[in-house]
């Protein structure tokens, strides 16, 4: 039987594929569920850096004013405080979560700019976290910031965080960098030990009736995941992090690809929203097969076999490829108004 086991962030996994940060990780049952389904890992859902400044700001107000905290931290603070359980009720789920499964458990947090919030890591990991996942979700709406502003912030962050843990940390990002290698290259110098390949962003929707701005979460799609295919292929030649892939992972083909892209790991959140805990342990049955019909050891001798440096033609990862792409679009007739 092929061997579909692999290793994350220096962590011994029994497959690649692994619940990505949704609230399927928020309770200890359904991580529970999870593992029982065949899935390698779970990271929980994420903290936010909103959260954990709140919680230290207030926590400085009650220091200096005594019990009463400012106006403006309580009509913030409730809404906030609970998210995701809070970061008190945070620490209890890790501890939970590690003493109900043997899988690796990883905590999140999520936010753009070095600070104190960030040295919650280390109680993360003082809960039992095995790694840590960096969610870095950054709008840069100011114009007088610059992209090397930011990016300096990222790499900062991460060296900061670094510092606070001992055990992996891994950096999911946007794919939104005018040069992706680059930032990749620099985390990877600042000591991510995996980079996630690539958030979702959820742009807010118009209502034109109510003339308001209004938030809008849609489940992913397959299609989704060539953006990713691509960047692993290019990033797996370049960084010594593991990739792992998040982004319209579906099926046990969607798996397939993303290791032969070069990713160690598949992380995977709609399908499993959609499906039930249930569906990993068809996809990992359907990769089982597909492995053995293709006559593959395991998931690890194919790790990176269709990476850039891999492929006969890496024009197919270029800039002269979108010509061939745009041209080899065939009108049908009936789609072009006749
Ligand atoms: C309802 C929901 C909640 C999510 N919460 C988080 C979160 O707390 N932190 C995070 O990093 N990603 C979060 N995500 C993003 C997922 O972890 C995942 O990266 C994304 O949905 C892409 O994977 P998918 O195509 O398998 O859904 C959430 C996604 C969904 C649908």
């Amino acid at each position: 039987m092929s061997d579909i086991s692999t290793r994350y962030l220096g962590l011994g996994l029994k497959c690649p594929l692994v619940a990505s940060a949704s609230p399927l990780g928020e309770s200890v049952s359904s991580i529970r569920e999870l593992e029982d389904a065949g899935i390698g890992a779970v990271v929980l859902p994420s903290l936010f850096e909103e959260q954990l400044e709140l919680e230290s700001n207030a926590l400085d107000d009650d220091l200096w004013r005594g019990a009463e905290s400012s106006p403006e931290s309580q009509s913030l603070l409730p809404d906030l405080e609970d998210y995701n359980l809070g970061p008190d009720g945070y620490l209890d789920l890790i501890e939970g979560a590690k003493a109900a499964v043997d899988i690796p458990v990883i905590a999140s947090l999520n936010g753009v700019s070095p600070g104190g919030w960030a040295e919650y890591a280390g109680l993360m990991e003082e809960a039992g976290a095995d790694a840590i996942e960096l969610n870095i979700y950054s709008l840069a709406t100011e114009p007088n910031t610059s992209a090397a502003e930011v990016e300096k912030g990222y790499v900062d962050l991460v060296r900061q965080i670094k510092r606070c843990v001992r055990v992996p940390v891994a950096v999911k990002l946007s794919p939104f960098f005018s040069a992706p290698a680059n930032i990749a290259a620099r985390l990877d110098d600042a000591g991510a030990d995996g980079l996630v390949l690539f958030n979702r962003f959820y742009q807010p929707d118009f209502d034109v009736e109510s003339l308001e701005v209004v938030p809008r979460l849609t489940l992913s799609h397959p299609d989704e995941l060539l953006l990713r295919l691509h960047w692993a292929a290019i990033l797996s030649d370049h960084v010594e992090a593991d990739l792992a892939i998040t982004g319209g992972v579906h099926s046990a083909i969607d798996v397939v690809k993303c290791i032969l892209a070069g990713a160690s790991v598949t992380l995977m959140a709609s399908a499993l929203l959609q499906k039930g805990a249930q569906h990993a342990f068809s996809v990992l049955g359907d990769l089982r097969r597909w492995l053995e019909e293709h006559e593959y050891d395991s998931v690890r001798q194919m790790c990176g076999s269709m990476s850039r440096r891999s492929v006969p033609d890496p024009t197919a990862f270029e800039r002269g490829n979108y010509m061939r792409v745009l041209s080899s679009y065939v009108l049908r007739s009936g789609n072009h108004g006749h």
